[in-house]
């Protein structure tokens, strides 16, 4: 069993991005500047948040965090993100989820300008990803994809079984990877809350994606020997030994599912650190658009 180190491939994809930095500097070109908006005080978002924030500094990418509380209402939160639509200093924009109840996601996710997408929410960036054009690629996903690259995971002509249905992961996971591309041409069956043979069809993968938000969820007797496992949930469980006060666990039961595994992300510092790396690529490619290179 070999452990997918996303603290170690995040690493190695900012420290390109940084020395592409040095390069736009150096040529006299913008620098990518990521906006970032908090609303409220949500614990997770704020650990979100801050590490995007940072990983930003760790880049050299120049970074806005625009903080609103939680009881801002909708429109005013739409005319922030007009503004940074409208500021041509910004390159990315990106509005942690989730927002408020009184706030919709859809009329904000809808009111960032495509070309600033960086987490590649947008319709019509959902819709170039579905027909595999060049675009912003949801991060968790897009995240997935560079750890199977980097590790030369072969997914061709595998059966990638993808737990969980979200418009941020599962459904983008499972287009992603029965796409014709070097991380893609799988089979793919995706298992959401109303499969009934669940284990069962998890036992016949070669792949797992396990992005349904159930702590532990994936058990040993659900995964055949040799498989891939890619663990995207994070879920705060309340933990006393701890100094927090909370434990993060995955979706799947890692201590019994790793001996089974050819390769195993962890959490932390699995899919997370990735998601964020592909953060920082797409924040760089939207600059690269807006000043005129690598139009998408
Ligand atoms: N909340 C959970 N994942 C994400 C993400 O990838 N982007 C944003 N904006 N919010 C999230």
């Amino acid at each position: 069993m070999e452990l997918l180190d996303g603290q170690l491939v995040s690493k190695t994809i900012k420290e390109e991005l940084r020395l592409k930095v040095g390069q736009l500097i150096v040529e006299g070109k913008k620098i990518p500047h990521l906006a970032a908006v908090l609303v409220g005080n949500n614990g997770a978002s704020e650990t979100y948040v801050g590490a995007k924030v940072k990983a930003c500094a760790e880049t050299g990418f120049k970074s806005t965090l625009v903080r609103l509380e939680d009881d801002i209402s909708e429109n005013k939160l739409l005319n922030v993100i007009e503004d940074l639509n409208n500021d041509p200093d910004v390159d990315g924009i990106l509005v942690q989820l989730p927002l408020p109840k009184h706030i919709s996601d859809e009329k904000v996710i809808n009111t960032i300008h495509p070309s600033k997408d960086v987490d590649g929410f947008h319709p019509i960036n959902v819709g170039k990803m579905v027909q595999n054009l060049p675009t912003f690629i949801s991060a968790t996903p897009h995240g997935v994809l560079l750890m199977l690259e980097h590790y030369k995971i072969n997914t061709k002509g595998k059966h990638a079984v993808v737990v969980g249905r979200s418009n941020i992961v599962g459904r983008p996971m499972s287009i992603l990877l029965s796409s014709n591309t070097p991380t893609g041409n799988c089979t793919v069956t995706i298992c959401h809350s109303h499969t009934p043979n669940l284990p069962e069809i998890c036992r016949q993968a070669d792949i797992i994606v396990a992005a349904l938000g159930k702590p532990e969820f994936v058990k040993a007797d659900m995964v055949k020997d040799g498989a891939v496992v890619i663990d995207v949930g994070i879920t705060r469980v309340p933990d006393n030994s701890k100094k927090s006060g909370f434990a993060l666990k995955g979706d799947v039961k890692f201590d019994e599912v790793a001996p089974r595994c050819s390769y195993i992300t962890p959490v932390p510092g699995g899919v997370g650190p990735m998601t964020i790396a592909a953060l920082m690529k797409n924040t760089f490619l939207a600059c690269e658009a807006r000043n005129g290179e690598n139009l998408i």
